[in-house]
């Protein structure tokens, strides 16, 4: 059975879940790959999933969806009754309308989506300053993601006939969420900047941009596209890049979502049947 692994990562937490799912399929016998969708240019052309039996996605939460451009690419793709799986990294917050919101979107698409799973993983944000789940995802994570690889393949196969029931529709409709999205610039993140630090002109913040918002002669990011992943900021070898401090909102986002750092430290990574 040939399995297609497409997963989006900025800073590498859903790369590294998508490595332990390939690794495990391969083990249960499956002729499994695994391909980067992050940067623009990959997402340009379409995506030929023909010689393919089934699909994994794998996304970051961004304001509790997948990210917008992910979203949006997932509008071209045709399913063709393809069986799919999916799975999520996130930050310790808000998650479960990414779920639902995803596969909503490959139901559209022609997909059936036999399973999910929702990995903990340092937060992006932790680049600023923030403290959410800085040793994620650890080894209980990855024995997780072992474990759904090994479900989802069953289903896959048919040994397993089921597909995907445990998910509760979300009472949130897309048009709130589209208003989440726009909050996070007003009120967490400003644009990656160089600020007058020594580049290389490398290139590599602008190749490996998502959304095709950054400009690594001017070291300046669109901000109608930028939407805040860093993965300029994180993949810079000089280091040149950097996001605003963000240590006076890490309070302020634990009294909104009214947790504590324990709290969170106690969530543990799950799959969804
Ligand atoms: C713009 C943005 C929005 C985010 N929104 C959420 C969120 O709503 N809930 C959450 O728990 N984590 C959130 N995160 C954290 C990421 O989901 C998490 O760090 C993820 O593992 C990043 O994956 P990557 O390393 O593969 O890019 C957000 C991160 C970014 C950059
Ligand atoms: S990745 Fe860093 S060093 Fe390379 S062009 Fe961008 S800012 Fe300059
Ligand atoms: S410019 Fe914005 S969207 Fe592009 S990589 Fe940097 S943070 Fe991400």
């Amino acid at each position: 059975m040939k399995i297609l692994t497409l997963y989006y990562s900025a800073t590498g937490n859903t790369e590294k879940i998508a490595d332990v799912i390939t690794k495990k399929l391969r083990e249960l016998g499956a002729d499994a790959e695994r391909k980067d969708i992050t940067p623009y240019n990959t997402r340009q052309n379409e995506i030929d999933l023909s010689p393919y039996d089934a699909v994994i996605f794998g996304f970051p939460v961004y304001s509790w969806r997948a990210p917008r451009e992910a979203r949006e690419w997932l509008y071209t793709l045709d399913g063709r009754n393809m069986k799919c799986s999916m799975f999520f990294t996130y930050g310790g917050f808000i998650i479960h309308p990414a779920h639902y919101s995803t596969q909503q979107i490959l139901e559209k698409q022609g997909f059936t989506v036999v399973s999910s799973a929702e990995f903990l993983a340092r937060h992006t944000f932790n680049l600023g300053g923030w403290k959410a789940m800085e040793d994620r995802p650890n080894g209980s994570d990855c024995e997780v993601a072992e474990e759904y690889a090994e479900r989802t393949y069953r289903r896959f196969t048919g040994e397993d006939n089921g597909i995907l029931q445990d998910l509760e529709k979300t009472e949130y409709t897309e048009e709130f969420l589209d208003e989440i999205e726009k909050f996070r610039f007003k009120i967490l993140t400003q644009l990656p900047t160089r600020e007058g630090a020594e580049c290389s002109l490398c290139g590599i913040c602008e190749e490996s941009c998502p959304s095709g918002a950054m400009d690594a002669e001017t070291g300046e990011a669109d901000p109608e596209k930028c939407t805040a992943c860093l993965a300029c900021v994180s993949k810079c070898p000089e280091d040149a890049l950097k996001i605003n401090d963000m240590k006076g909102s890490w309070e302020y986002k634990l009294n909104i979502e009214n947790i504590s750092v324990d709290e969170m430290n106690k969530k543990k990574s799950r799959i969804y049947l």
